[in-house]
């Protein structure tokens, strides 16, 4: 027994040291950091006035509700809450799309498990089947998709220097995709860059997904924070109209602020209401290999919310007072200089300045402020107190 297990080496002896997570490493640093004065814009989650990350007025109510009237705790099964995925439905694709027999869903374990069960269903449907992701994407698109076993092929999107999205490089890209390959695309308030494509560019893209046989699988996290709820599915439902199949990676943690109870949805759309029954099957099958079941709280919350008038009103109202603080925030950054006047015409809670690393880590040390290494910043990690501050900073760090 020694003797093998010597000549092996002991399991986890043979495990690489991984690089922790250089967002949580940031958390850290700015905990650490005394300074009163310092400014996190690292971590990505809705802060009030006051910096707090609240817990919103009708999922305190909910909650409530929901401690009052659960009576059992019992198995839901591999779907999740099929109610909370009804009521998702017409939020995201609308009252026409919810109708829609061929698109089918499941609760996951936040956009993160929405995204980890596409990719998982891709490579189940074709091994060979690749995703065409643009360039800087959030962090974990490429982990998440890529560990599925899916190919990625990059493809550029947004240029960080000239603050602008690379749409016709993106759609050249985009001509060397074959019938069947699938395109990630961000529903709307794109991280890292918060700069999403108009109108007239989604539009383009569904005709080219329509015309060339593409599937889209839309990453949509952010539904409400950038221009409300109707506005920021549109793109979305233009791809997943034009397109005969598609999958749909759905989050409420940041737009229900439920972040720690994981909570989100994936929809796919099938060529007919029978093969939406099968890819069904399939997902149901592929979430029982990796997480059995989602976890119920915060869908049940969700659930109530939404099926609660008074509750429903009260939280389309709170968003809409979150997305407006972001807006105003991002409208105090773009008046403060020409050169900050991009982030007005952005989205959702990112941006990204056009820094260096060596800039980035400069303002860390002479004004404690902490971001991203690539620039992104969190605009609504910024209170009203601090925003001028911040922008006064970059703009110095900007002349040099
Ligand atoms: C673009 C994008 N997609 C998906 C997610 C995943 O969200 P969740 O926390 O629901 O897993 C995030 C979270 O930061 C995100 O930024």
């Amino acid at each position: 027994m020694a003797d093998a297990a010597g000549a092996q080496g002991m399991l986890f002896d043979r495990l690489q040291e991984q690089q922790s997570d250089s967002l949580l490493q940031l958390i850290a640093l700015a905990n650490a950091d005394p300074r009163v004065e310092k400014i996190d814009v690292g971590v990505g989650v809705y802060r009030d006035a006051a910096g707090n990350t609240p817990i919103l007025r009708a999922v305190k109510k909910a909650e409530a509700i929901l401690h009052e009237t659960q009576e059992t705790k019992s198995y839901l099964g591999s779907q999740g809450d099929a109610r909370f995925v009804e009521l998702i439905k017409p939020i995201v694709f609308g009252e026409a799309g919810a109708g829609d027999e061929r698109i089918v869903g499941v609760q996951t374990p936040g956009g993160c498990g929405a995204l980890r069960l596409g990719a998982e269903l891709i490579e189940a449907a074709d091994p060979d089947a690749r995703i065409f992701v643009g360039q800087p994407t959030w962090p974990n698109h490429m982990p998440l998709i890529e560990c599925a076993g899916v190919e990625m092929v990059k493809h550029p999107y947004y240029d960080p220097a000239g603050k602008r999205i690379l749409f016709d490089e993106m759609m050249d890209a985009l001509q060397g995709a074959r019938a069947g390959d699938l395109i990630l695309l961000h529903g709307c308030c794109h991280n890292p860059t918060g700069a999403d494509l108009s109108l007239d560019q989604w539009k383009a893209v569904a005709e080219l997904v329509s015309s060339r046989g593409l599937i889209p699988f839309v990453d949509i996290a952010y539904q409400g924070l950038g221009n409300g709820f109707e506005a920021d599915a549109e793109g979305t439902r233009l791809v997943v109209e034009a397109a005969e199949q598609a999958l749909i990676a759905q989050s409420c943690d940041k737009n229900f602020g439920v972040y720690r109870e994981r909570t989100g949805s994936l929809f796919v759309k099938g060529t007919s209401a029978a093969n939406a029954k099968v890819i069904l099957g399939n997902l149901l099958g592929l979430a029982r290999t990796m997480w059995s079941m989602p976890p119920d709280h915060g869908a049940a919350v969700a659930r109530i919310i939404l099926d609660t008038p008074e509750l429903r009103a009260d939280w389309e109202a709170e968003v809409k007072e979150m997305c407006a603080r972001i807006r105003s925030l991002r409208r105090r950054l773009a008046a403060y200089d020409e050169r900050l006047a991009y982030i007005g015409d952005q989205n959702g809670m990112f941006s990204m300045l056009p820094l260096s690393v060596e800039a980035v880590e400069g303002l860390r040390e002479s004004h404690g402020i902490y971001m991203a290494s690539s620039g992104r910043f969190n605009v609504v990690g910024l209170s009203d107190e601090s925003v001028d501050r911040f922008a006064a900073a970059v703009v110095e760090k900007m002349d040099g």
